[in-house]
């Protein structure tokens, strides 16, 4: 404890003034060389950072896959304890367990925990709040479901990681970074989980959970070197949607952030670049970020902004979640609050038919680039049940917008709809500001499919510009409702012209599109590897691979994607992933930040014990040889440290 507390009395009084200005409390409880070379050598070794190693000891050091629990190199208890003592307190290493793992047999077991667990189960909160949980149960592997649910036979870790730190402060995360390179175990991030692939867990790993970073400061006019003036929150890692929506309301702001009520809003969803309410007005999230404060693969803390390690500044904004470094606050720029007013309404072909039905949808097509040019973000759903099939705008959200502006962009459709002979009355709403009308049109929405795939596409603008391409997109989106899939669907267009400070690695394709699509297909509970493999083949080569066919040169959202994207490089990045590729290898050149199909995952790969696309298995390069039981290629020689 001693130790411990003169490492925070150094790290704060070793930090330059203008710098600690800007931290968060928590940002300036840092690990430091001085502070390891208190500690008997084969404990530095544990916790050192990269650059304090002898660079060719490091270099020897050859396996194929990370460690897992039972081999040889996997730490020992007496490390994973002197682990947990280097935290701000020991409980904050968390030895992983499921949740459900009240379900099965076992110490844990326990019938009354696990009926309310599974009546809770589709409620993000569930999983958010929980160090292991993600909200993409198909990509853990399914190893520990409520068994009413799914029922995993014995409830296993699977891909969720074997321990969590939950992360207090910037020396917490350096502490678990260097832990798990030094001793080749694989690292993962885990802020709330609702990553469509699964790239918040991964079995075998040390997990940081960001999940604990709350802070929120607000500045109402934040002057930074590049010309900005105005106001800007700070808001740390683990702030989510609901807090920092709550936080701007109370300043009379807005702040560019997502649709969902729990999304880590400067975890992954900036990283990964970010749609919003507001991105017809104002583009996408990361547009609008003044600089970030992080922990790089090598264990130090740096701030990149657009004067300091400028490169690290371009790739976390649009680049991706889990790559560069883990990011512990996010300052964003602020705008003055404005009125919202949204519109809903349902078809429902049951009650009209289905030629009118798809006469309305199709009229609904001919819509979207005027709906993106007047600043509206359009979230609809198509979902066909059984013989029938509904449309369901949830909402047509216009920020800026009284009812009756809202009355008249919906005029075209309506007269369209009297000569289709369809009702149509959609139910408008005003709202005062953001926040009410977030809160009240976007309700929580539901989690944790065990039996789909998903996979998503960015239309662009030209798909719409003439009858011919509307003709062409809409046939592709009824066949995939046809065929009994259904349509997540957002209008909107974050365009380069609107969006702040474009200079970043947002998706290209963002910036010509108006929809991004979501769609996936289904399988059977009691299906087999081999069928479900069918299913996704299907989704991926069959369903998508039409969608691609019409939009060509486009791409996917990273963070609403499907797992096995073909070609995702360029359908994530488009001509800006060569650059991200440089940067990835010049800050990471140990890979020691590695998640599915994030820049620079090329050389490695989760061999998962059944043969899914899924993290429940051993993280192992591509092309590595000669392995043994423990996965470790030749002898490893003994680390040095540099001399200190
Ligand atoms: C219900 C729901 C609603 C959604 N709504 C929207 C929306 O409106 N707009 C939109 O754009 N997207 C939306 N998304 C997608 C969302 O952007 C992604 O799921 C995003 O990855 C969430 O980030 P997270 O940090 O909350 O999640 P996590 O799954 O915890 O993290 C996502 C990825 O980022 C990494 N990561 C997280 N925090 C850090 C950090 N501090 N440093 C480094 N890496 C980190 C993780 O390792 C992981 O790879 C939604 C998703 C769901 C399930
Ligand atoms: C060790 O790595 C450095 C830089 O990555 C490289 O220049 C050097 O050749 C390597 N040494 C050995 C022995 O492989
Ligand atoms: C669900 O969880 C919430 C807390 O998030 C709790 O208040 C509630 O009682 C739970 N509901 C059930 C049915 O267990
Ligand atoms: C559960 O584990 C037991 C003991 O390891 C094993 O015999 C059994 O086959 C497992 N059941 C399933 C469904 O995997
Ligand atoms: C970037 O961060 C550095 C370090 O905190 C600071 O000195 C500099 O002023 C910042 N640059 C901008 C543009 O704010
Ligand atoms: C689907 O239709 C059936 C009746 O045919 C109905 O009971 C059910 O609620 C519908 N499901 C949804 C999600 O609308
Ligand atoms: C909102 O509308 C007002 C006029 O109605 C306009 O002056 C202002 O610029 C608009 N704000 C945004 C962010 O578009
Ligand atoms: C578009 O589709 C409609 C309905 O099928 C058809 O009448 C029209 O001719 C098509 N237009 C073009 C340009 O193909
Ligand atoms: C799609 O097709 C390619 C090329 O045939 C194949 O490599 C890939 O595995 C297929 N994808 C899926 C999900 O089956
Ligand atoms: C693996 O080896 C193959 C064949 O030599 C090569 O084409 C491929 O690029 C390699 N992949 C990686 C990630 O190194």
């Amino acid at each position: 404890m001693s130790l411990f507390l003169s490492s925070l009395l150094l790290a704060a009084s070793l930090l330059p003034a203008s710098q600690a200005r800007t931290l968060f409390k928590y940002e300036r409880v840092q690990l430091t060389t001085e502070y390891l070379q208190t500690l008997p050598e084969e404990d530095a070794l544990l916790f050192a950072f990269e650059n304090t190693f002898e660079a060719a000891a490091v270099n020897k050091t050859v396996y194929r896959c990370r460690y897992y629990p039972g081999d040889g190199k996997w730490p020992s208890e007496k490390a994973w304890t002197k682990l947990s003592k280097q935290l701000t307190t020991p409980d904050l290493l968390i030895k992983a367990t499921p949740q459900a793992a009240v379900c099965y047999p076992g110490d844990a077991q326990n019938d009354a925990k696990c009926q309310q667990l599974t009546s809770n189960w589709t409620n993000s909160y569930t999983h958010v709040n929980d160090p292991t949980e993600i909200l993409s149960p198909v990509y853990q592997g399914l190893t520990c479901q409520p068994p009413s649910i799914y029922n995993s036979g014995n409830c296993t870790l699977g891909g969720y990681p074997a321990y969590v730190v939950n992360v207090k402060n910037v020396l917490d995360i350096q502490v678990a970074i260097n832990f798990a390179r030094n001793d080749g175990v694989r690292l993962v991030v885990k802020n709330t989980g609702h990553d469509f692939a699964g790239k918040s867990a991964g079995a075998a790993a040390l997990s940081i959970w960001t999940h604990g970073l709350k802070d929120i400061q607000f500045f109402d006019s934040y002057v930074d070197d590049s010309g900005y003036k105005g106001p800007a929150f700070k808001a740390g890692a683990g702030v989510q949607a609901f807090e920092l929506y709550k936080a701007a309301n109370d300043h009379g702001v807005v702040v560019v952030g997502g649709e969902g009520q729990t999304v880590g809003i400067m975890g992954g969803y900036i990283q990964g670049g970010g749609h919003s309410p507001l991105s017809s007005i104002y583009g996408m999230a990361a547009d609008h970020v003044l600089g970030v404060e992080m922990v790089t693969p090598t264990g130090e803390f740096v701030t990149a902004n657009s004067s300091s390690n400028t490169d690290l500044f371009y790739a976390v904004r649009g680049g991706g979640g889990s790559t560069f470094g883990v990011v512990t606050s996010v300052t964003v720029k602020a705008y003055p609050d404005m009125p919202v007013s949204a519109a809903t309404w349902n078809l429902d072909s049951s009650k009209i038919g289905k030629d009118r039905f798809w006469n309305a949808v199709r009229a609904w097509v001919d819509r979207f680039n005027d709906n993106a040019d007047a600043g509206i973000y359009n979230y609809f759903i198509i979902a066909p049940n059984g013989t029938t099939v509904s449309f369901i705008m949830q909402p047509f959200f216009a920020p800026n917008k009284t009812s009756a502006q809202v009355t008249e962009l919906l005029k075209p459709y309506f007269s369209r709809m009297t000569s289709l002979n369809v009702p149509f009355s959609p139910k408008i709403t005003s709202y005062k500001g953001f926040y009410p009308a977030w809160q009240a049109e976007f309700p929580l929405e539901s989690q944790s499919d065990v039996q789909t795939a998903v996979g998503s596409r960015l239309f662009p603008r030209s798909n719409f510009a003439s009858e011919v391409g509307r003709n062409l997109s809409f046939s592709a989106l009824k066949d995939v409702v046809d065929a009994g899939q259904s349509i997540i669907a957002f209008n909107m267009a974050p365009t380069l012209a609107r969006g702040g400070n474009p200079d970043n690695a947002v998706n290209p394709a963002w910036r010509t599109s108006v929809l991004h699509a979501i769609t996936g297909r289904r399988w059977d509970l009691k299906s087999s590897t081999t069928d479900i493999l069918s299913v996704r083949k299907a989704l991926t080569n069959g369903t998508m691979q039409k969608w691609r066919d019409i939009t060509p040169g486009s791409g996917s959202y990273l963070n609403e994607a499907d797992r096995l994207e073909p070609n995702w490089q360029q359908s994530f990045w488009g001509d800006k992933y060569a650059k991200l590729l440089e940067i990835k290898k010049n800050w990471d050149k140990k890979d020691v930040f590695w998640a599915v199909n994030a820049v620079g995952s090329e050389g490695w790969v989760v061999e998962s014990v059944d043969g899914l696309p899924n993290e429940n298995g051993r993280l192992c390069k591509v092309n590595g040889t000669a392995t043994t039981s423990s996965g470790v290629v030749g002898a490893t020689p003994a680390p040095k440290l540099r001399a200190f």
